[in-house]
């Protein structure tokens, strides 16, 4: 069987993924799904990641224990306990935890992709694991790959469509078959792989977040492959 390698340049595109039965990576690497793979790494048992601040505030006072984690406009939420920076999710703060999560445009991607069977986290951080760990689901389900780009409030984004293409290069193969958007990220990773940082800082996002002081996080996230881990969303939780 020849697999399909797609790749959703907004995550409202996700709904015909979903319905199309593919296995789905979904990226936010500024900086939702950075965090979320860095507090995983960290020890943090699960993440449920929800739409609205008020979902979030609801479940803190059923399970006074769970972490709140997020942001609105880059940065933390009132009354919660971590923001969306992945600096912050260090093992002192998280091992052992419960995050509820909540941010502007990663975790709605998230909440697009629920009823899909297979939904993996990807990052820059944790390229060649979500890679090997879908391509291997797809193969196992006889399935092909969408991969989901967050973006920004649900328009594209430079360091998505990057990262998109990173886990392309390592699902390339024989009797692989990508899309032209797939292969277009491809060629755009290729062609700034060894200045990454300084691409993705060029972009809008990235700009942004260091007018707010998050230049940090940025470099943070512009890792490639420092975790070997592939978490997975299952039953509304994010879990290794
Ligand atoms: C988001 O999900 O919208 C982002 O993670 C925003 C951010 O960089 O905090």
């Amino acid at each position: 069987m020849v697999l399909k390698v797609n790749l959703e340049l907004a995550a409202r595109d996700a709904v015909e993924a979903v319905r199309r039965g593919d296995i789905i990576v979904v990226i936010d690497v500024l900086r939702c799904t950075s965090s979320m793979t860095n507090a995983l790494a960290n020890g943090a048992k699960r993440i449920i990641p929800v739409k609205t601040l008020r979902e979030a505030y609801k479940l803190k006072s059923e399970h006074p224990n769970f972490l709140l984690a997020g942001e609105r406009g880059g940065l933390k939420p009132r009354g919660f306990d971590l923001g969306n920076s992945p600096l912050e999710f260090t093992r002192d703060k998280v091992h052992g935890k419960t995050l509820v999560f909540t941010t502007t445009s990663g975790t709605d991607a998230l909440f697009r992709c629920r009823t899909a069977k297979h939904v993996l986290i990807g990052s820059f951080l944790n390229v060649s694991s979500v890679a090997l760990k879908t391509k291997k689901t797809a193969q196992k389900e006889e399935k092909n790959i969408s991969i989901v780009l967050s973006g920004r409030k649900g328009r594209f984004s430079l360091e998505d469509f990057l990262c998109g293409g990173a886990i392309v290069e390592k699902l390339s193969g024989n009797n692989v078959a990508l899309s032209d958007a797939a292969f277009a990220s491809l060629l755009s990773f290729k062609q700034v792989e060894d200045s990454l940082l300084e691409s993705i800082y060029k972009g809008e996002h990235a700009r942004k977040l260091a007018e707010l002081g998050f230049g940090e996080d940025v470099k943070f996230c512009c890792q490639v492959d420092v975790f070997n881990i592939a978490p997975s969303l299952n039953d509304g939780v994010v879990t290794l």
